[in-house]
């Protein structure tokens, strides 16, 4: 049976959801769950009726409305309303809708994966004009949203507190600490989402590219991967990224019977977040290599054309090798433990910058259940940050003591892969950015002489005596 507010009795909710696509209903079902009731909106009502009578005993916690009026009015004030709609202009233009409907202490949640930048703007905005706002990051998909995801908040603390105990209440709980915390004004939520995004790109490619290793280069199959995933599911590397890898190994094709894997296209889908992870680490002059070289390998696996073309002109890239698999895990648990060093040390410079004061231990402990990334390690790094937040992860040290276990094979891998014709993006610029950490005399006095030569930029010398630039004289 369909229901609209008019048939209700007038309790009010206690919170309002606008937008009822895969992850506003599972949000909006897991709000309902956990005792809260909620108002809800679809621009199509077609797709709120469906919603509500899809339901079940859930219902009786919520309120389906089918005008922006009748959702604020449904909604006990002050109120709270949480957009779940496309990222981008649909935000610009649902907040416009809804902001002169609200009163001032109204708050307004945009919960999609927003790009910081504009949350900032949205922010700025709202601040303007007094009217509270919320850039909210969600992580953990669809189940994620529906049973506990995982919640990185941004905006006004006062207006974080003032929602808290519902966000809390649906997210994630690692142990008995739930997965949702403020993590600073204005957009430092999305931010963190966006960076949690760019390592989850990051985790992706390095396992692409050991199953790669695995397939092309030792001959196994997919249900060998599976039992090499889920193995490594067992040790260090346990996290929700290789239990999937696992599962999807094992899966058979319901329509050829060969492994589901392998009548997948080799071509991966982005929406941005990876994309701006990249572009804001430059801005920031905060290097994140494996993130960026996991950017670049989605873009190059999309032009198949282009590959097919190399591989008529080259000859087939990977050939067979010998590794262990021992030596594939260890130069896994390295490259995870570089990926995430690089994200929270740019997760640090992008808090200095604007100003944000982003907790680094928080991020690592809102990680640890709901979100994509998840995993073990993010306990220890939690812990190691908790020690020393300013610290570089990789000089933490149970991290020095993994990398100086670890770093070797990671040497070997990346080695016989290139001479075997294996393309390990992700690694690769891990092992180079490791190696450029720990070498105390590097190579840039070479760059400073050619800028000064053919610029007269100037060097600082190295024995203290006077003098900036070189006798280079006229060429
Ligand atoms: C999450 C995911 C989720 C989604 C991203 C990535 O944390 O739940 O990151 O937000 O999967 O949109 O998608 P793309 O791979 O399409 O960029």
């Amino acid at each position: 049976m369909t229901v609209f507010l008019e048939d209700f009795a007038m309790e009010l909710a206690s919170i309002g959801l606008i937008g009822l696509g895969t992850m506003g209903a599972a949000l909006a079902l897991n709000i309902a769950e956990k005792g809260h009731r909620i108002a809800v909106w679809n621009r199509t009502g077609a797709v709120t009726i469906q919603f509500f009578d899809g339901a079940g005993d859930l219902a009786a916690n919520l309120v389906p409305t089918d005008s922006l009026q009748a959702l604020v009015a449904a909604i006990k004030p002050p109120r709270a309303i949480i957009l779940m709609v496309p990222a981008g202009q649909a935000v610009d233009d649902q907040i416009a809708l809804l902001r002169p409907l609200m009163g001032k202490d109204d708050l307004i949640i945009d919960a999609g994966n927003a790009n910081f930048q504009d949350t900032e703007r949205r922010a700025a905005a709202a601040e303007a004009v007094g009217v509270p706002f919320l850039g909210i990051g969600v992580s953990g998909g669809e189940e994620g949203a529906r049973h506990g995801p995982s919640i990185m908040g941004g905006g006004p603390r006062e207006a974080w507190e003032r929602v808290a105990p519902v966000l809390q209440s649906i997210a994630a709980l690692h142990g008995q600490t739930p997965c949702a915390t403020w993590m600073g004004p204005r957009g430092a939520g999305h931010f963190v989402k966006t960076v949690h995004n760019g390592i989850e790109y990051a985790d992706m490619q390095m396992i692409a590219e050991v199953y790669g290793v695995m397939r092309d280069g030792l001959g196994l199959g997919a249900l060998q991967i599976a039992a090499v995933l889920d193995g490594w599911n067992q040790g260090t590397l346990r996290s929700y990224l290789i239990e999937i890898s696992g599962a999807v190994a094992r899966a058979t094709d319901p329509v050829s019977g060969a492994a589901m894997l392998d009548v997948i296209l080799d071509a991966a889908g982005q929406k941005g977040t990876g994309r701006w992870t990249a572009i804001e680490a430059q801005h920031l002059a905060a290097p994140v290599p494996v993130i960026e070289a996991a950017v670049m390998a989605r873009n190059v696996s999309s032009r198949l054309a282009e590959r097919r073309a190399g591989e008529a002109a080259f000859g087939a890239g990977p050939q067979p090798l010998t590794l262990d698999l021992c030596d594939l895990e260890s130069a896994m648990i390295a490259g995870k433990i570089l990926c995430y060093a690089q994200g929270f040390a740019m997760l640090a410079a992008a808090s200095e910058t604007y100003g944000w004061g982003v907790p680094l231990p928080e991020c690592a402990k809102v990680w640890r259940a709901g979100c994509i990334i998840r995993s073990d390690m993010l306990d220890h790094m939690s812990a190691a940050l908790t020690e020393d937040p300013a610290r570089n992860l990789i000089l933490a040290p149970a991290f020095t003591a993994h990398l100086r276990a670890h770093h070797g094979a990671l040497r070997k891998v990346v080695a016989a892969s290139a001479l075997a014709g294996h393309a390990m993006p992700a690694l690769s610029a891990g092992l180079a950015w490791f190696d450029l950490m720990r070498t105390a005399r590097g190579t840039a006095n070479m760059i400073q002489a050619q800028r000064d030569f053919f610029g007269a930029h100037g060097f600082d010398r190295l024995d203290g005596n006077p003098g900036k630039h070189g006798p280079w004289g006229a060429h």
